[in-house]
Formats: C-alpha cells, sequence, structure tokens
C-alpha cells in the first residue's frame, strides 16, 4: 500500500463527488440486433454495410447480396439486455446511456400510432436498470431514423422532420415520464457542418439512401446542421413542459482544435476550426443562434432558413447539462488541408507527440482535460464525458481471458485527465461513461473486431460467434475504480 502510494499519488483519495455517474454509454442500432422484431421499422443504420478500417461502409438503397449488414444481429442486446445489465452492475456501473431507436416507436416516421411493443421493450430495459440502481440517461436520436424518414421527408433537409422527430420525442418522454430523469436530445449532430472535410459517414446516408444528389451541398449541409439544431431546442423545451424536473442535455462529439505552430495565421484557424463543434452548443445554451456562424454562412453565400420562429425557440430555453464524446485531438494549420494525410482523424493534420490507435485516432488524455476546461468556461454548466475509450483488437488467451491492458492504460490516463479536470481546475464533471463498455458494432467501420468493451462478446466480423459475454480484465479494473470513487485510478 505504501509502495502504492509512492507510485501512484493519488492512490486513496476520493476525488469524485459521491454522485458521479460511473458507466457506459451504449447506442441502439450498434447493439440491439432484433432489427426486424417488436415491430420495429427498417432504419438508416440497416442498409449501411460492414467496412473496415480501409474500406468506407456501402450505403445500400435496398440490401444487396454479398454484403454483411451487422446493425441486423448487433450483439443481440435486444434479447441479452438483462444479462448485460446484471454484468453493468456487477461492476458497479451508477448510469448507462442507451438510446431509444426511432425506427421501434415510429416504423415509418409517421405513422397514426406508436408501436406498443417497441415502448414496451424500452420500458423492460429502463425498469431493468432501475432495478439494479443504474440511471438510465436516454438519448433520443443515435443516429436511428426511419428509412422512410429520409425517403420520403429528405431527413433533416425538410422541416417536416422537425415536426416527425418531435412527435417521437413527445410519444418517448411521456411515456418514460417517471422514470427516465437524464435526457439527451441528439447525438453528435456537430459531424455535419459545411466547413468540414464532411468525412463522417452519416453526411452521406441521405444521398446513399435516397440516390439523390445533394443539390446546393454547402446549403444542404448547413440546412442539416442547422435543422437538427432547431430540433434539439425545441425538443428540449418540450420535455421540459411534459416533465419540468427532467435534466434535459445534448451529446457532442468534441476534437479540440491544436495549432500547429505559434504562428497567429495557425492559432487564428485553430480557434475557428473549433466552431464547427461549438456553434451548435453555443445555439443551445446561450439563447440565440450564433452570429458568427449566421455571418459564416453569408460570407460562403449559404442561404439559411433562418425564421423568426426559430429564434423564439433558441430564446424559450437552455440546455441542462453538456454531453462530450472524446476520442482525438487534431492538429491545424492555416491555408493547409489535410485531406488524405494518413493516419489523421477527421481531416487534421499529424500530430507528432501523439500515438495513434491503430484506426488512426490520436491518444490524447491531456485534450480531454483541455476540452472539459474549454467548455466549462464557456458555459458554465454541469458537463458528462458521455463518451470515450479506444478501439482495439483483443485476443482471447489461453486461460479463456482477454489481457486487455493497453486499454487499462489508455483509460487509467483518460480518467485520470476527468480527475485533474474536477480536482484541480474545479471542472463541474458529473461523470464518465466509457463508450462501448460491452463490445459491440463500430459506427464508423461496421466492424465488431473494433472493440471497446470491458465485456467481450464472442461474436466476429463475420457474423459468426456464439455472443457469449466474458469479463476481460479491465473489468475487474474498472469494477475497483468504481469501487474506491476513482481513488485507484492513479
Ligand atoms: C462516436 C459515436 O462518434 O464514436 C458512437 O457516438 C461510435 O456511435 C463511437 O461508436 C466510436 O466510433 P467507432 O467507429 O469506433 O465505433
Amino acid at each position: 500500500m505504501e509502495n502504492n502510494e509512492r507510485e501512484f499519488p493519488g492512490a486513496g483519495r476520493n476525488p469524485f463527488p459521491q454522485d458521479f455517474f460511473w458507466g457506459g454509454s451504449i447506442a441502439a442500432h450498434q447493439c440491439e440486433g432484433a432489427w426486424d422484431e417488436g415491430g420495429k421499422g427498417l432504419a438508416m443504420m440497416d442498409l449501411v454495410a460492414a467496412g473496415s478500417v480501409d474500406t468506407p461502409r456501402h450505403i445500400s438503397r435496398d440490401f444487396e447480396p454479398g454484403f454483411t449488414y451487422p446493425s441486423h444481429t448487433g450483439i443481440d442486446f435486444y434479447h441479452h439486455y438483462k444479462e448485460d445489465i446484471a454484468l453493468f452492475a456487477e461492476m458497479g456501473f451508477k448510469a448507462l446511456r442507451i438510446s431509444v431507436d426511432w425506427s421501434r416507436i415510429f416504423p415509418h416516421g409517421d405513422d397514426p400510432e406508436p408501436n406498443e411493443e417497441g415502448l414496451a421493450y424500452y420500458h423492460a430495459v429502463i425498469d431493468e436498470l432501475i432495478a439494479h440502481g443504474i440511471e438510465p440517461i436516454v438519448t433520443l436520436y443515435h443516429f436511428e431514423m426511419p428509412v422512410a424518414v429520409v425517403r420520403e421527408h429528405r431527413s433533416w433537409l425538410s422541416r417536416e422532420t422537425i415536426e416527425l422527430y418531435l412527435r417521437f420525442v413527445r410519444t418517448v418522454v411521456e411515456s418514460l415520464k417517471g422514470k427516465v430523469r437524464y435526457w439527451a436530445t441528439f447525438n453528435e449532430m456537430n459531424h455535419i457542418d459545411p466547413m468540414s472535410e464532411a468525412t463522417d459517414i452519416f453526411i452521406y446516408m441521405i444521398t446513399g439512401l435516397t440516390g439523390a444528389d445533394l443539390a446546393d451541398r454547402p446549403r444542404d449541409l448547413a440546412t442539416l446542421g442547422y435543422y437538427m439544431t432547431v430540433a434539439s431546442m425545441r425538443a428540449v423545451h418540450l420535455i421540459h413542459q411534459i416533465d419540468p424536473s427532467a435534466q434535459v442535455g445534448c451529446v457532442f462529439g468534441i476534437t479540440p482544435m491544436y495549432p500547429k505552430a505559434c504562428r497567429p495565421a495557425d492559432v487564428l484557424a485553430a480557434f475557428k476550426g473549433m466552431d464547427r463543434d461549438f456553434y451548435q452548443i453555443d445555439a443551445m445554451c446561450t439563447g440565440a443562434f450564433p452570429a458568427y456562424k449566421l455571418r459564416e454562412y453569408e460570407r460562403e453565400g449559404i442561404a439559411l432558413d433562418y425564421r423568426p420562429e426559430d429564434a423564439e425557440a433558441f430564446a424559450a430555453d437552455r440546455l441542462d447539462w453538456i454531453g462530450m464524446n472524446y476520442y482525438s485531438s487534431e492538429v491545424i494549420e492555416a491555408g493547409v488541408s489535410a485531406e488524405g494525410e494518413s493516419g489523421a482523424f477527421f481531416g487534421g493534420l499529424k500530430n507528432p507527440y501523439l500515438e495513434q490507435s491503430r484506426w488512426g485516432w490520436t491518444i490524447d488524455p491531456t485534450g480531454l482535460r483541455y476540452l472539459l476546461n474549454y467548455a466549462y468556461r464557456r458555459y458554465g454548466l454541469p458537463l458528462m464525458v458521455t463518451e470515450n475509450g479506444i478501439g482495439a483488437i483483443d485476443t482471447v488467451a489461453d486461460d479463456g481471458r482477454v489481457h486487455d491492458d493497453y486499454r487499462i492504460a489508455y483509460l487509467r490516463e483518460h480518467i485520470g485527465a476527468v480527475m485533474d479536470a474536477v480536482e484541480l481546475d474545479g471542472v463541474d464533471c458529473r461523470g464518465y461513461l466509457m463508450w462501448g463498455p460491452i463490445d459491440l458494432v463500430s459506427a464508423t467501420t461496421g466492424e465488431m473486431r473494433k472493440r471497446y468493451g470491458f465485456i467481450y462478446v464472442d461474436k466476429q466480423d463475420d457474423g459468426s460467434g456464439t455472443y457469449d459475454r466474458s469479463r476481460k480484465d479491465s473489468f475487474y479494473w474498472y469494477q475497483e475504480a468504481i469501487a474506491s470513487n476513482g481513488g485507484t485510478i492513479r
């Protein structure tokens, strides 16, 4: 013990608040499977085939022979949820972030009545969580849109979709009111922006599923992001009206941007680059859609459908908390496009000071502390780390276990960074929800081999496997971290 204390100065401390949300995050389309059971409709991700680090996921207009569609089976959480939640509880989880798949509730998006079987399924999952003392944190849109909404309403390119989404939100929130206290309106809408290199697969979903080209790409991308922002703000207000005690947040995938050099032009480029990830948070926390973004669109000749009633929606309410998904940081050099630079994530330049994961994502725990400080000082609102983790190839050893010391090392560093933000910097961070606490389908590549979990799932990329669950070394490590409220992290 004494040695430990010397080695890890933090050991034995109790750095996080007692009610800190230790736990994890999962998303319906990546884990549930059962894509055509329980009255579920066809959703966008059901038509996205598996890819790899080198091969982008193929988006099918209809099912095509020769492709596998990983969402169809996921990890079969739909049938295993009791077992999986028991394992989360064994680790000591205080919270689990799940998403409700829109296509389970309104299979075609505009059905006259909700699908009761879909609602019953989410009630069952949430009851199970509550029975284990795990707080459900529910995301209302984690890329799970009914295909009919894309085909018939052009997804977030039309205002009709905002109304359909709000009807879905109303149905779910009214139904789960009293059981769910924490809601997130969206996951990572910020990846859609005309000024980014648009490497994100979700941007292409509309063209892929409808076969139609975006008529005016910059304007359409701006519109997608804008209508989602309006939808989120209206959902925040709606949820508060339905349940005034609800804590409503929104989750963003943030990539801090560093200037390549101290050249002032690089510093300014990095500063402005952060707009991509922050303008929607500004819109949801300051009472107005940010003027700098409207100016940017004006400068770029983008005509945004900005209406007075939207301004009222922004003024009407605010987020209660901000969710931050953090995986990586990015480097920017003024006037230089990083398109195609190998190993870069999100089009950024390589950072010579950082290692990368096998999938080219830089490993940067300090970036997480930077981000938490940045966001907290900007908004002064409670934050939650809603995703963080490392995708790695795990091997089951001869003793039947995965010895994932690399995952433990990654998490130790990153949770340590959260601890520093809380303890040393005074950031109000309410939780750490590790991404994919049980192995699940990768969103960007559709692979199973890109594993994040504390719990190994015996399913391979070709769909083979028993779907059996087993505990990795990191399972026990996280269990101790939670039991000690972070005291054993360092
Ligand atoms: C986030 C998404 O962007 O990154 C998750 O919210 C996703 O859905 C996670 O799974 C990690 O990405 P990937 O591609 O490694 O699964």
